[in-house]
């Protein structure tokens, strides 16, 4: 199921206190928080590689192959530690990102996408 990329543009109003989506270039696609890693490209990035200091959970994800593509995308963003417990196998692993987006995280993903093409 693909997502609409308008609806997900209104919907990152929830995410931009925390992440900003500016371009490789310097262009300020979404004015938003330092508190997380810029979303811009973050569609089929390894997780936990932009220029961020991330948990450890997040940054070993990564290190074992752990993609952003929309099936991930979507179960990280609607429960962080949750995804991270279970991709990592390990009931002790941590999320810097608590906030759980209950519905939408597909239009978010195909905004995303958007963007960055
Ligand atoms: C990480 C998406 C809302 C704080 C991430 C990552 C994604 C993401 C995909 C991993 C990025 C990477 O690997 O480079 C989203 C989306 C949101 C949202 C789509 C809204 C629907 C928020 C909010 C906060 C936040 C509201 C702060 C209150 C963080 C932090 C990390 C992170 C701190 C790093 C996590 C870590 O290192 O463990 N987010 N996020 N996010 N996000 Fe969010």
């Amino acid at each position: 199921v693909a997502g609409d990329p308008e609806k997900g543009e209104k919907e990152f109003r929830k995410c931009k206190s925390c992440h900003m989506v500016v371009s490789d270039s310097g262009e300020e696609i979404v004015k938003g928080g330092k508190t997380g890693p810029n979303l811009y490209g973050v569609v089929g990035r390894t997780a936990g590689t932009a220029d961020f200091k991330y948990g450890d959970s997040l940054v070993e994800a990564g290190e074992k192959g752990l993609v952003w593509n929309e099936e991930n995308f979507v179960a990280y963003t609607e429960d962080p530690r949750g995804f991270l417990k279970e991709y990592l196998d390990d009931t002790g692993a941590k999320s810097k990102m608590s906030f759980k987006l209950r519905k939408g995280a597909e239009d978010v993903y195909a905004y995303l996408e958007s963007v960055a093409e």
